[in-house]
């Protein structure tokens, strides 16, 4: 039997994911989604990128074990389906619920997910909304793509894409008219600004105009609103998270209301309800309550599958058990001297970025919060006792060559710092750079 790869014997900087903790955090979420009553999750696959990720996070990856993916059979009768299965009352067409859609920023993503969903046939990924506002230089790789996946899920699949400005309509009807299937209408989102100012337009007349802009139109269905609340990032307790999650809310209920009212005012039979709504973010998820409408509300949360330095912070991940994310790094220098007593290790800019929080800091030792980091170049970080304590650093805690497992301040943008991901699959407290790798998760790169 071969011996397994340790954290410690991987080459430096390198990105390890403990997958214990991301099932655990998918399946959290889904339970507190559920738990509402009212919320489906559309889970936001641009944190991790991966196949394995995705089908962790839609609940039916839980039996894909050291590499080996479960059989379509396994896949269909574990815990985790049956309990959707049930609760939704859908099976077996839970595998292309649009209450396990996949939901995705960039271009590459969603070529990736077609694939998926032809090989899953269909599987949970036939719902796929393009998080990012269109733009006209990629309508063409669109039409190719919503064609893909059109076949490969017997035509169940549908690709929506997010609007939120008129000559967005412009340019999408001008393609669409001037396309083989011109008669088939192209699903958007309106994106919504809650707060963040940000993407979205604005809850008022001008916002409403582009909304009947899509609802006019004869090659666009408006299919629903999107409003994302990213300014929780910035949130450092419970009560402002709150009331960053109620504006989220009401501006959404605000700009249906306006909206009724103005289409009802030009005689229009659309039905406002019928618009699904999309809320949230992974800071927020937790404060989510019912909303006082009878549409179809999901919640699109996507970092909470890892989890990062940040969200301990605005306090969405509790403790460090929770995070999933890691960037494993190799000491290479030991400085015991009067203006150092200092640490130095691989990992710098490149594997980390220099993602800053609002608190500060630029990144925490997972284990060690008697230490920080504080100073960052390119390719390294150098790490002392915390402020204010002269103590002598605890060297012999990190012999020169050893590894340590570092939090990133945001998990998104230090994963995409690489091309590998290695798995390891332990209870929080016995996460230590002796554990083995189990797996290995390539991500997806590049832009079309
Ligand atoms: C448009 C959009 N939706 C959803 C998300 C997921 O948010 P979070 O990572 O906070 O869960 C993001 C994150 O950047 C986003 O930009």
């Amino acid at each position: 039997m071969s011996m397994r790869q340790r954290l410690s014997d991987l080459a430096t900087p390198a990105f390890v994911i403990n997958r214990h903790a991301f099932r655990r955090n998918c399946e959290l979420a889904q339970t507190s989604a559920h738990a509402n009553g009212i919320y489906r999750l559309r889970p936001h696959v641009k944190t991790h990128k991966t196949r394995e990720g995705c089908l962790i996070q839609a609940g039916i990856g839980s039996d894909v074990r050291d590499g080996a993916p479960a059989s379509e059979g396994e896949l269909r009768t574990s815990n985790a389906v049956r309990k959707f299965a049930v609760r939704l009352s859908v099976a077996p067409q839970i595998l292309r619920s649009h209450h396990l859609l996949s939901f995705i920023p960039q271009w590459s993503d969603s070529s990736y997910l077609t694939e998926m969903a032809s090989q899953h046939k269909c599987g949970p990924f036939g719902d796929i909304l393009l998080g990012i506002p269109i733009c006209k230089s990629k309508l063409s790789a669109i039409g190719r793509l919503k064609s893909d996946l059109a076949s490969a899920t017997n035509n169940e699949g549908v690709i929506h894409l997010l609007i939120d400005n008129a000559q967005q309509v412009e340019f999408l009807e001008d393609f669409i008219v001037n396309s083989p299937s011109a008669n088939v209408k192209w699903s958007v989102f309106l994106k919504i600004d809650s707060g963040y100012h940000r993407a979205g337009v604005t809850c008022d007349s001008r916002g409403v105009s582009v909304a009947t802009k899509i609802i006019d139109s004869s090659c666009l269905i408006l299919k629903g609103l999107y409003s994302h609340c990213g300014h929780s990032y910035s949130v450092n307790d419970k009560l402002e998270m709150e009331k960053v999650t109620e504006d989220d809310h009401n501006v959404i209920l605000e700009f249906l209301k306006i909206l009724s009212d103005q289409l009802e005012y030009h005689g229009s039979s659309f039905d406002t309800f019928l618009l699904e709504v999309s809320v949230g973010s992974t800071g927020s998820m937790s404060c989510h309550k019912k909303l006082s409408t009878p549409n179809n509300v999901d919640l699109h949360p996507g970092n909470y599958v890892f989890y990062d330095r940040q969200q301990l912070f605005t306090g969405a991940c509790t403790n460090e058990s929770y995070i999933a994310g890691f960037v494993l790094a190799r000491v290479i220098g030991h400085y015991d001297d009067d203006v150092r007593n200092a640490i130095m290790i691989d990992a710098g800019a490149t594997a980390l970025t220099k993602e800053g929080t609002p608190q500060g800091g630029m990144c925490a030792v997972f284990g060690r919060p008697d230490l920080e980091c504080y100073r960052m170049s390119q390719e390294i970080t150098m790490i002392r006792l915390r402020d204010g304590c002269d103590a002598p650093f605890p060297f012999e805690d990190f012999p020169l060559g050893s590894t340590l497992l570092l939090l990133p301040n945001h998990s998104c943008l230090a994963a995409a710092c690489f091309d590998t991901y290695y798995v390891v699959d332990e209870m929080g407290g016995q996460l230590s750079s002796t554990c083995s790798v189990v797996d290995t998760w390539i991500p997806v790169k590049g832009w079309a």
